[in-house]
């Protein structure tokens, strides 16, 4: 099948036969000029200074003698050092609408994942805890990376790797010993949870005697008491019912729940390989591995005092199980920062349990600080934050905003639902991962500002130009030749480089890239129409212009929804 034409690989090839390197290598040389009278491409000369032995305005000045231009390329400029390639528009508004018009939806799609499998881990929160706004922040980071490997063709799994493990279980069982007909849970689960956990806390400060309680507790968790487990199950349903909430609103998916206690049967054979490879080293009491050789100072802690297992040993044994389980080329973790020492002792342990193709595919991608919400909204919602609160906050002052613009809209409160979860998800996945981030609601729902609403506020009126006609036009009433403005051009082009940026989004599994792509093409699109009739009276012209806005929105949906944004028709 004719793939859409590759500028890098075409004018590598040119450079390749006049020079005689190997055209691969050259590719990776291409720039792109930082401004466009310098071109659309640019080859810098002297990279090639060396291997050829001249300086690099004579390798220019040779190359430039001896390549020619062709449909694709209508232009090449010798200039200081360097080439400039300047691309034929009409032909590349036809490579492009031929492409969108074949693939629609599906246009930027690859399949360059094919046959390689990823494991995408991403929200994991605690049982019987709050969901806080660090946990929003991976999910919508884990969500956005998981669908665009899919779209690259990878095999992609998504795991919740629930928090729902630990001593502090056994602490809660021993609240609710205590005081469980006090609280009702099912009313405000994760709170009323909270604080009884709270309270026991405050009490085995004081008493000794009930700490200990609560280490019997979780002993007989770890060795399936009926009565423990019965209520741990319980814990762990009503949160998994609150936390679900939240996936619902924000349509999360995942492929699997295997949280930290599935690993709890397995953590011996990670305790026995290590030992094994005699990796173990008491500590006073503990079992732990040092890992100075591999430039950590702390070591990892495998086994308590107790024997009881802990946080990163169900790590090491979730990692021997998505092994085999999956055989995993690469397995994410979207984490916050506060875990970069966790996830590097992890992954150095790992080198002892795993093979190399395993331990090489472990990346941490490691998330900033999120600061609460700031704006008008904050006030109202207080201090302590519920995500839930926080959403449904959002979507009633999208509602307010879409309600005073189009006054006679229908289905109000399906498009403020997508439209204030777009500005949640937009003000999340536009700020670098490793960046902190802030929340200013105000600033996220601004319609006119770099945001999800904008988006999807440039889609619709894409939808409604062509709506005002009857037929929407498709690749044969349409002439290339007719793109003249820059400011199509220009969109022309962005359209070009969708595929792109959704591998370097993968690449660097950086939503940003996507989320900034998305603002750039809708601001070239706006920029055109506010410049040009869309709907001229010349029926080439319409066809053609309307088909440029057409695609545009095409491209802006697919993209959109690869970061978990929907769009609305109307709004
Ligand atoms: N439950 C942890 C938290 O909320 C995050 C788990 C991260 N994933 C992992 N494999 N350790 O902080």
């Amino acid at each position: 099948m004719k793939k859409l034409i590759n500028y890098n690989i075409l004018i590598a090839q040119k450079i390749g036969k006049i020079v005689e390197i190997d055209s691969e290598e050259l590719e990776k040389y291409i720039e792109i000029p930082p401004q466009s009278e310098m071109g659309d491409f640019a080859f810098p000369c002297f990279k090639l200074a060396k291997q050829l032995k001249k300086s690099p305005i004579v390798i220019a000045k040779e190359i430039k003698e001896k390549i020619e231009t062709d449909e694709y390329i209508e232009k090449i400029e010798e200039k200081s050092g360097y080439l400039n390639f300047y691309i034929n528009t009409n032909k590349l508004a036809e490579e492009v609408f031929k492409e969108i018009d074949k693939k629609k939806e599906e246009y930027g799609k690859s399949d360059i994942g094919n046959g390689k499998t990823i494991i995408v881990e991403y929200s994991s929160p605690n049982i019987a805890k709050p969901f806080h706004i660090g946990h929003l922040r991976t999910t919508l980071i884990g969500n956005s990376l998981y669908k665009v490997y899919k779209f690259l063709g990878y095999n992609t799994i998504g795991i919740n790797h629930l928090g729902d493990y630990g001593t502090q279980f056994g602490k809660m069982i021993e609240g609710y010993k205590l005081w469980g007909n006090e609280y009702n849970l099912e009313e405000d689960p994760i709170n009323k949870m909270m604080e009884m956990y709270v309270r026991i806390n405050e009490l085995c400060k004081k008493d000794e005697k009930v700490l200990e309680n609560c280490r019997e507790n979780f002993r007989l968790l770890e060795n399936g008491d009926k009565y423990c487990t019965e209520l741990w199950e319980r814990f762990k349903e009503i949160s998994l019912k609150e936390f679900d909430k939240i996936y619902d609103i924000l349509d999360v998916k995942f492929d699997s729940l295997k949280g930290e206690a599935f690993y709890q049967d397995k953590i011996q054979e990670v305790v026995d390989i290590l030992e094994k490879k005699g990796k173990l080293i008491e500590s006073e009491g503990a079992k732990i591995v040092n890992l100075e050789d591999e430039g950590i100072d702390t070591p990892c802690i495998i086994q308590k005092t107790d024997g009881s297992s802990i946080y990163a040993t169900r790590d090491l044994a979730a990692i021997l199980y998505r092994a085999r389980t999956y055989d995993f080329d690469k397995c994410l973790y979207v984490v916050a920062y506060e875990q970069n020492l966790h996830f590097k002792q992890v992954f150095a342990v790992a080198k002892n349990i795993v093979d190399e193709k395993y331990y090489n595919g472990l990346i941490h991608v490691s998330y900033g600080m999120v600061a609460l919400p700031t704006g008008k909204m904050s006030t109202r919602l207080g201090n302590v934050v519920k995500i839930e609160d926080l959403i449904n906050e959002t979507i009633n002052k999208a509602k307010e905003i879409i309600s005073e613009k189009n006054q006679n809209l229908e289905n109000k409160d399906e498009v403020a639902k997508k439209v204030g979860i777009a500005a949640i998800v937009f003000n999340t996945l536009s700020t670098t991962t490793n960046r902190d981030q802030i929340f200013d609601w105000d600033t996220a729902l601004n319609f006119q500002g770099e945001t999800g609403p904008y988006i999807q506020y440039t889609y619709v009126r894409t939808k409604s130009v062509s709506e005002k006609l009857d037929k929407v036009p498709d690749l044969a009433d349409i002439d290339f030749s007719l793109f003249k403005e820059d400011t199509a051009i220009k969109t022309i082009k962005t359209l070009y480089r969708f595929g792109e940026y959704i591998k370097t989004t993968a690449d660097k599994n950086e939503p940003a890239i996507l989320a900034r792509y998305l603002i750039e093409l809708a601001q070239n699109y706006n920029n055109f129409y506010n410049e040009n009739k869309l709907l001229v009276d010349d029926e080439k012209l319409r066809n053609t212009r309307v088909y440029l806005s057409n695609s545009v929105g095409t491209v802006l949906k697919t993209g959109a929804e690869l970061l978990g944004i929907k769009m609305p028709n109307k709004m």
